[in-house]
């Protein structure tokens, strides 16, 4: 990575771990980061013969693998300390948050049938966020002697965490009851542990995505989305690349003046839910999620 950050870390090759990493906006910024010269780690729940065979066509020696499920602390812990044993000692500056689900139901007007999948949804996208951020913000610190719980703010810049939210994370549509509602979370997490990580020197930020071709976002759903952007985003109309959104999160990775931040990128959107219009979600959307 470009060594623009703090001194201490111009003495090491920099490592990241990246959860979500087989996925398609995690598997993009891994191959980012290789070619700046970093080390990635990556976290997904694939299994391990599978999760390896797939990083190691990012790089062959800088990209590791660790089957990890972020809803289970014990998982996230044990993943986190194998990374450490990975990478060059005292490597690891940061991570980038790309874990998530979207799970979707049959449209109809019973609220009571989103609660089914609330839990799930609350507990890898929120409950993961809030277990990922910490082990890892634990894991960075662990690298420096420990000076106690309230040691004065240290001087050089230990790292960066950025979380990836959404354009629905606020306004949360209707949609997105369930989903929308768990990045809103993340939001707030990224604020919170933000001001928390402060004095260890540890930045986080968020990036919130419109429509990104991904697994999450799978083929037969693009043409109901690709309409939604048509009715709500300003310019362009259109779904974004994934290296749009790797960009964005390699700004965040590498500027230090940035954190507490979250930067949308949407095209600007604007998206409310069409009622009645041709593109009305309970006509067309394939599922809410
Ligand atoms: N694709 C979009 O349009 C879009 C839009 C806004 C936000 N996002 C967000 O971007 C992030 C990346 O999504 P993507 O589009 O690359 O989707 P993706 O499905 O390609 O990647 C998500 C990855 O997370 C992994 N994963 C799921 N549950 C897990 C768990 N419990 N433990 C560990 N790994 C788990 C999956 O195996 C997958 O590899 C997510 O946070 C998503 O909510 C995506």
């Amino acid at each position: 990575m470009t060594p623009r950050i703090s001194s201490a870390h111009i003495l090491y090759t920099i490592a990241y771990i990246i959860t979500g990493g087989c996925g398609g906006i995690g598997g993009t910024v891994a191959k980012s980061i290789i070619a700046k010269g970093g080390y990635v780690v990556s976290f997904d729940i694939l299994e391990t013969e599978a999760g390896e065979a797939k990083v190691k066509t990012y790089h062959p020696e800088r990209a590791f693998y660790f089957k990890c499920n972020i809803a289970d602390l014990d998982s996230v812990v044990a993943a986190t300390a194998e990374a450490l044993k990975v990478i060059p000692k005292g490597s690891l500056f940061g991570a980038v948050h790309c874990a998530a689900i979207a799970p979707g139901r049959q449209w109809n007007n019973k609220l009571v049938d989103s609660c089914k999948t609330f839990t799930k949804v609350l507990e890898v996208n929120v409950f993961g966020t809030f277990a990922v951020n910490a082990a890892i913000a634990d894991a960075i610190n662990s690298q420096y002697p420990d000076e106690g719980p309230f040691a004065p703010r240290v001087t050089e810049e230990r790292g960066c965490i950025v979380n990836i939210a959404s354009v629905v994370a606020q306004p949360v549509p209707a949609r997105c009851l369930t989903y929308g509602v768990s990045k809103s979370a993340v939001l707030g997490i990224t604020q919170g542990m933000a001001d928390f990580l402060g004095p260890s020197g540890i930045r986080v930020n968020s990036v919130s995505p419109a429509v990104v071709a991904s697994g999450l976002m799978s083929s037969d759903r693009l043409p109901y989305f690709q309409g939604e952007l048509e009715a709500g985003v300003i310019f362009p109309r259109r779904i974004t690349h994934p290296d749009e959104i790797s960009d964005a999160i390699l700004f965040l990775l590498e500027n230090s003046m940035m954190n507490d931040f979250n930067i949308r990128v949407d095209g600007g959107w604007r998206g409310s839910s069409n009622w009645g219009g041709p593109n009305d979600p309970r006509k067309n959307a394939l599922s809410l999620e």
